[in-house]
């Protein structure tokens, strides 16, 4: 067998903030808005890829947690001319350099987390493969611009490039060129953010987010003035609120904003639902949490599905995740935080976390972390196979 060139890379999940959701291009992928998201930790989630090139490989192969997936579908296809493009390039000009470009590819994906959580996945993996080809080409290209790749492939993958605040500005050319993400701050200018996922559990099959933002965008009258007014006042004011590490207009936004993209769905025709009973309930107990405390100690959001994420500082841990432990004190996940004291705030009555009960099936304490991270831990063996 002739040489492997390899590479591996871990790549973060993010959660917006300000969400986005609608298609200006659905070829080149381009959003009708600019978004916002916070890069989680992957100490509890991510996507462990290795990408590896070699003159022996016959066809290019994705196993994506032990299974293979296809790579012929029009996004992935997209992402790999490109990273092959570039690494011809830097060929072309230095002939001392290995012919990867021409090379077929094996790449190994795994996520430590389980798929049936329905969480995101796909933002971390595009993320992860196409940092991890970009390393094996040894590309110059900077994250703003390989995200320009990764939206391509899933446009909410093109924030997973950073770490920390990430902003997916959306450009108005027609080609796409200035549709990327660049980061408004990293994790270590406001380490403190913290993130609760609370996974409920979906009776059934969710509209993809694909399809749900085409429906909204054809058909939901409010959904033009959520993309021409709202949103981009949202932006910078939320944009901001980050810069100056101001949780009560950060949250208060998040919130507003993950309401008013659940309304643009229910405003569609036909209209998409990814809330459930559970999840509206988590809604009303952050509420009125939030009004006891007199004051923002968190923030609740939802994406194209019942999961709740919430986010808070560490200071308020003991009084957020307190409630969480008395409404759902048996739930997998809190091994990780041991210390936490299931209590009550007065005011709130057992009927409103009750029904929670039935519907969370376990909790992720997590919090804001980095960009990917390259890793010597490969996951193809000497035979060009997963390990
Ligand atoms: C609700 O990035 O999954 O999570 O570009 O079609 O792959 P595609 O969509 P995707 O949509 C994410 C939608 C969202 C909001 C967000 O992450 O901003």
């Amino acid at each position: 067998m002739a040489k492997i060139y390899s590479a591996s890379t871990t790549a973060p999940v993010n959660i917006a903030t300000l969400k986005y959701w609608g298609k200006r291009d659905t070829k080149l992928n381009l959003p009708t808005n600019s978004s916002i998201s916070v890069t989680l930790s992957q100490d509890d989630l991510r996507t462990h890829t290795t990408a590896s090139a070699s003159e022996s490989f016959t066809r290019d192969i994705l196993w994506l947690n032990g299974t293979e997936e296809s790579v012929t579908g029009a996004r992935t296809t997209a992402c790999l001319a490109e990273l092959r493009a570039l690494r011809k390039k830097l060929e072309d000009s230095n002939s001392s350099l290995p012919p990867l470009s021409s090379y077929k590819l094996h790449i190994v994906s795994e996520n430590n987390f389980p798929t049936a959580a329905g969480l995101a996945s796909s933002a971390a993996g595009f993320a992860a493969l196409i940092r991890a080809i970009a390393d094996l080409y040894e590309l110059p290209q900077s994250e703003e611009e390989l995200s320009r790749i990764a939206r391509q492939g899933s446009g909410s993958a093109c924030r997973s490039l950073y770490g920390g605040y990430v902003a997916w500005e959306m450009g108005n050319k027609e080609d796409g060129s200035d549709s990327r993400a660049v980061q408004i701050a990293t994790e270590a200018q406001w380490p403190d953010m913290r993130a609760a996922i609370l996974v409920v559990s979906a009776k059934k099959k969710e509209t993809s987010s694909t399809t749900g933002m085409q429906t909204t965008a054809k058909t939901s009258p409010l959904f033009k003035y959520r993309v021409e007014v709202v949103v981009p006042e949202r932006f910078k004011q939320m944009s901001k609120a980050i810069e100056k590490k101001d949780f009560e207009v950060f949250a208060d936004l998040t919130m507003a904003d993950s309401n008013q993209f659940h309304a643009v769905c229910l405003d569609s025709s036909p209209p998409v639902f990814y809330m459930n009973d559970v999840s509206r309930n988590v809604i009303s107990l952050v509420e009125k949490l939030n009004s006891l405390a007199g004051r923002i100690v968190a923030a609740y959001t939802f994406d194209a599905g019942p999961n709740a994420v919430l986010y808070y500082l560490e200071r308020d841990e003991s009084v957020v995740l307190g409630l969480l432990k008395a409404a759902l004190p048996d739930l997998e996940g809190w091994q990780k935080k041991p210390a936490v004291i299931a209590s009550v705030p007065e005011g709130i009555s057992s009927e409103m976390y009750d029904s929670l009960k039935e519907g969370v099936s376990r909790i992720i304490l997590t919090g804001v972390g980095p960009s990917p991270q390259k890793t010597g831990e490969s996951l193809v063996g000497d035979d060009g196979l997963p390990k």
